[in-house]
């Protein structure tokens, strides 16, 4: 495929992936690191995290870290910034799901998603910030459609993106006036990721699923890479607290049926 982005966009710049161990939050990386960013990937796994930074390439760095874990977050920012120098671009995206009714789900289980989602979003940003270049650093959280509209079976994934929201909306208002821009992305069903492979349970779920976004098809990881390099970038200079939607317009509701068959009069 040819690139659809300005190979030098993000030249000079480093960039912060938390979640980046595979699936759309690692093409994220690899995106950045083609536009030209200094790259530093975190996940919890320490063999799946390195082999990430060694298929972003150039002089990506990682570190096994828990997002949970605050103080872990707080010494993966200081060896980004100790390599690469002041951070400019932060992206949130580690998280964790699966398809459970609410009476089975325990306590725990329910707090498990609200820890890594939410928490975890709010330890990255919270962590990032004396690391910062400030003006001019973005951050980008990912959240879900499942934040504004509900879901059955994913009460958890449901509250903690709706957390992520405000999460991003708040950090936005408070940190505007140091020029930090604060932004999430909200992707629709990507194929070929994670994600979708534990929400879709079978072929006839994917077709339906499919009938009825507007345009028709799931996303790629390309689709959210490229929106979160625009976020990264200074092409969306003036945008903050913005909540982008990258799915094909699935928030808009329900588009099943064939247009065609209502003819206009
Ligand atoms: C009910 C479950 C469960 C299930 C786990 N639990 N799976 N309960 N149904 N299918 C319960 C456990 O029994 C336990 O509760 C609690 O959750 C914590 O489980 P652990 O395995 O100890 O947690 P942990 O090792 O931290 O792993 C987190 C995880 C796991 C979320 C459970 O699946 C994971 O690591 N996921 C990361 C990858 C992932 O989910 N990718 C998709 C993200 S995509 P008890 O009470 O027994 O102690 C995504 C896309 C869709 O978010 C967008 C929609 C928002
Ligand atoms: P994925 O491949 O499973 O990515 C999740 C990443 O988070 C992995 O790299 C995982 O790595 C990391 N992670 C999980 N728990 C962590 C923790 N406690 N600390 C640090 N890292 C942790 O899933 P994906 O489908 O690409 O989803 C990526 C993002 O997009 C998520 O925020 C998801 O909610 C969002 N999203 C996805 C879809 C979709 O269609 N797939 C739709 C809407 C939103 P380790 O296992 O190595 O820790």
């Amino acid at each position: 495929m040819a690139e659809t982005f300005q190979p030098d966009l993000l030249a000079g710049k480093v960039a912060f992936v938390a979640g980046a161990s595979s699936g759309i939050n690692l093409r994220i990386a690899q995106r950045y690191a083609a536009a030209g960013a200094k790259v530093m990937v975190i996940s919890r796994s320490e063999e799946k995290i390195a082999a990430a930074a060694a298929s972003i390439g150039g002089d990506a760095i990682s570190m096994a870290c828990d997002v949970r874990d605050y103080a872990k977050v707080a010494e993966a920012f200081a060896r980004c910034r100790d390599a690469f120098g002041e951070i400019d671009i932060v992206l949130s995206g580690a998280a964790g799901n699966f398809l459970a009714p609410a009476l089975g789900m325990s306590a725990n289980a329910f707090k498990t998603v609200i820890d890594i989602d939410l928490l975890g979003t709010f330890n990255v940003l919270h962590a990032s910030y004396q690391h910062l270049r400030k003006p001019g650093a973005s951050l980008v959280s990912i959240t879900a459609g499942q934040a504004v509209r509900p879901m059955m079976y994913q009460i958890h994934a449901c509250a903690a993106k709706a957390g992520v929201n405000q999460v991003t909306k708040c950090l936005a208002m408070e940190w505007g006036p140091a020029g930090v821009r604060v932004n999430a992305v909200s992707p629709g069903p990507i194929g070929d990721t994670e994600g979708m492979a534990r929400l879709a349970p079978n072929e006839d779920y994917v077709k339906s699923s499919k009938s009825r976004i507007p345009l028709r098809d799931w996303g790629t990881k390309d689709d959210i890479a490229d929106a979160c390099l625009w976020l990264a970038s200074d092409a969306s200079r003036y945008v903050t607290g913005a909540i982008i939607n990258v799915d094909g317009g699935s928030e808009l509701g329900d588009a099943g049926g064939d247009a065609l068959t209502v003819a206009p009069r």
